[in-house]
């Protein structure tokens, strides 16, 4: 039977329970998170989100009917507790808990909610997943999943605090508005009103805060909700959040990423205690493409990526020869103490690993102690394999893994994932390394094999550097952007751009992606028209949330940093979303699913 509250008031949280409150009496409200009852003595212990307290029921305190009280008592109840504080003595002290050297000796006990067995026990992350989505409820009372709760509003608040210190406004923009430029799928919306139109949910507040900045609000930021339908990832719903912001009168990229770095340095101190650079790293997109084989380099370990094509330039080898007579390029990377670390059987399953990304193979060549070790050595003369040795300076028991590719980034980009692999594998980085960088002169565009001909790297309203816009129509390929993305940890944290406000150079920007006067009108008509009056200089960026809980919170999988994630294949396990709907509200929206159920 439940019991009402009656206005009865809880005096502290269960995890605050500390040595200060010993001999006091106190009001404690929670969750039965363990029960032990050893007959006269019935220990409880008693969850908030804040921790837990030991309770006991003891027959030296407390009448025979509380006592039967307690003994009714199970798991996940909801109660509340009136008792003394008391100091736990000898074997009793649990020094691995926040409040294992207290316990409150419980005099009154109201049971204000009843609990059946739950499908799984609470806090138990080997249960499977789907059936942790399906109870959300139950499993966001795992204390991780608190935690990260936690940090991700300890985020949100500090940034609403820095950011308006800084004079931003924070400013809501639509979530029913028109496509944006930004590339993935939209979620649409149909209209009741307007048979056959829908409404895009926005892919990002992109639009709305260029024009909040035509619009004179000077400095905006949202904690916004962004919507995309592309393929799922460890690090990607199809619903997240950015910190977005959009600040005027800036034409440098290097102001807005200041203000970033104040913010991050912040966040990071305040959520983690690390002191993060005031100024963080800056790499070309080319130099991280080169030394890191990634646009989002991951820089808490070495084995940067070497060119040997100088050295191998007269290789006997042909896969080396053919690369390079079509242009292509060498590269390799040295594992430390690789040739005992990788077995032939691993060397194999590390060449199936490089073919994943789109390259012929991977040679190895490795300074064994009893002898060399090498995937190509009939092939090559020995002075071959020294030139190799020296260039990449190994030492005995290093390992050189070598890609030879026609097209220098597919073989940058093989490397760079294959570095990753290793350090994850033979684990050459701390919990609790960060290591951030700005990557910054992107190119504005890339070709677009598909479509046959340039398209924009960001979005069509990213500003080429000055420098380059002599290239805009005589070779766009190398025009760089004044865009700028930041990584933590080999994860792209966010990313910006300065914007155009010159029509000039809007118009050249889609001439060279090919736009004609009506696609433009079609695709951009009301914000295109936009910035025929009178528009400041401007730029921002947008960091990724969710992405900075995960590495505040050490977490690899990023439906534990959000309370209410989607599955893989976008549905939540929960609530069944999404599910058919009536036939009515299908009516009233002129839609019909006849093919989908024939
Ligand atoms: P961009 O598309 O780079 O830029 O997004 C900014 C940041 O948002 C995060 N992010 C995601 N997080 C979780 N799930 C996803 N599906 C997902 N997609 C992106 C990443 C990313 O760096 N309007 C521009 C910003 C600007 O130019 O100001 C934009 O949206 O951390």
């Amino acid at each position: 039977m439940s019991e009402l509250l009656c206005g009865q008031k809880r005096t502290v949280m269960c995890g605050d329970v500390s040595t200060e409150y010993i001999g006091k009496q106190v009001t404690l409200m929670g969750w039965v998170h363990r029960r032990r009852d050893l007959g006269g003595l019935i220990f409880l212990q008693l969850r908030d989100r804040s921790g837990i307290t030991q309770v006991v029921f003891d027959t030296d305190v407390c009448s025979q009917e509380l006592l039967q009280k307690a003994s009714s008592i199970k798991l996940e109840y909801v109660i509340s507790v009136v008792g003394k504080v008391r100091r736990r003595v000898g074997n009793n002290i649990n020094p691995n808990m926040k409040t294992g050297e207290i316990e409150l000796v419980a005099e009154e006990l109201k049971i204000l909610s009843e609990a059946d067995t739950t499908p799984f026990s609470i806090g138990d992350e080997g249960t499977n997943e789907a059936l942790r989505l399906k109870y959300r409820y139950l499993d966001l009372r795992r204390e991780k999943l608190q935690q990260n709760l936690v940090v991700r509003s300890q985020i949100c608040r500090i940034t609403r605090n820095y950011l308006a210190d800084c004079g931003f406004l924070e400013i809501e923009t639509p979530m029913l508005g028109k496509s944006t430029p930004e590339g993935a799928r939209d979620y649409l919306v149909p209209s009741r009103i307007h048979p056959g139109s829908f409404y895009a949910l926005p892919q990002s507040p992109q639009i709305y805060k260029q024009l909040l900045m035509i619009g004179g609000m000077d400095r905006y930021f949202q904690i916004a909700k962004c919507f995309r339908d592309e393929d799922l990832r460890a690090n990607r719903q199809p619903e997240f959040t950015q910190i977005d912001l959009e600040m005027s009168f800036v034409d440098q990229e290097e102001e807005v990423m200041q203000l970033t770095e104040g913010l991050l340095v912040n966040i990071f101190k305040e959520v983690r205690g690390v002191d993060l650079p005031e100024h963080f790293l800056r790499l070309s997109w080319h130099e991280c493409m080169n030394r890191f084989g990634s646009d989002k380099p991951d820089m808490r370990f070495g084995m940067e990526i070497n060119k040997l094509d100088d050295t191998v330039k007269d290789s006997a080898f042909v896969v080396f020869q053919n690369a390079l007579n079509a242009g292509g390029t060498v590269r390799a990377i040295v594992l430390k103490d690789g040739c005992d670390k990788l077995s032939r059987k691993e060397l194999d399953k590390l060449v199936e690993f490089v073919k994943t990304y789109k390259v012929k193979g991977l040679a190895w060549y490795g300074l064994g102690k009893d002898g060399i070790k090498c995937s190509f050595t009939k092939a090559v003369s020995a002075e071959e394999l020294d030139g190799i040795a020296k260039a990449l300076e190994m030492q005995q028991g290093d390992i050189a893994l070598i890609v030879a590719d026609e097209e220098w980034q597919k073989a940058c980009v093989a490397l760079g994932a294959l570095r990753c692999h290793l350090a994850a594998k033979f684990e050459m980085y701390k919990p609790g390394q960060f290591a951030c960088l700005w990557v910054v002169d992107f190119p504005l565009f890339e070709y677009s094999e598909e479509d046959q001909r340039y398209v924009a790297m960001h979005h069509p309203f990213t500003s080429p550097k000055n420098e380059d816009l002599e290239f805009m129509s005589t070779d766009p390929s190398r025009v760089r952007a004044k865009a700028y993305d930041v990584v933590i940890n080999g994860d792209e944290m966010g990313g910006g751009s300065m914007r155009i406000y010159n029509r000039d150079i809007q118009s050249l920007m889609f001439q060279t992606i090919g736009f004609t006067q009506e696609q433009i009108v079609d695709k951009f008509g009301f914000f295109v028209d936009a910035f025929n009056y009178g528009t400041p200089p401007h730029g921002g960026l947008a960091l990724g949330l969710d992405r900075l809980v995960m590495v505040l919170t050490d977490t690899s999988n990023i439906k534990d940093v959000i309370a209410f994630p989607k599955m893989q294949n976008a549905s939540c396990m929960m609530s069944n979303a999404p599910s058919p709907v009536e036939q009515k509200q299908l009516d009233e929206l002129f839609i019909s699913c006849e093919d989908i159920n024939a």
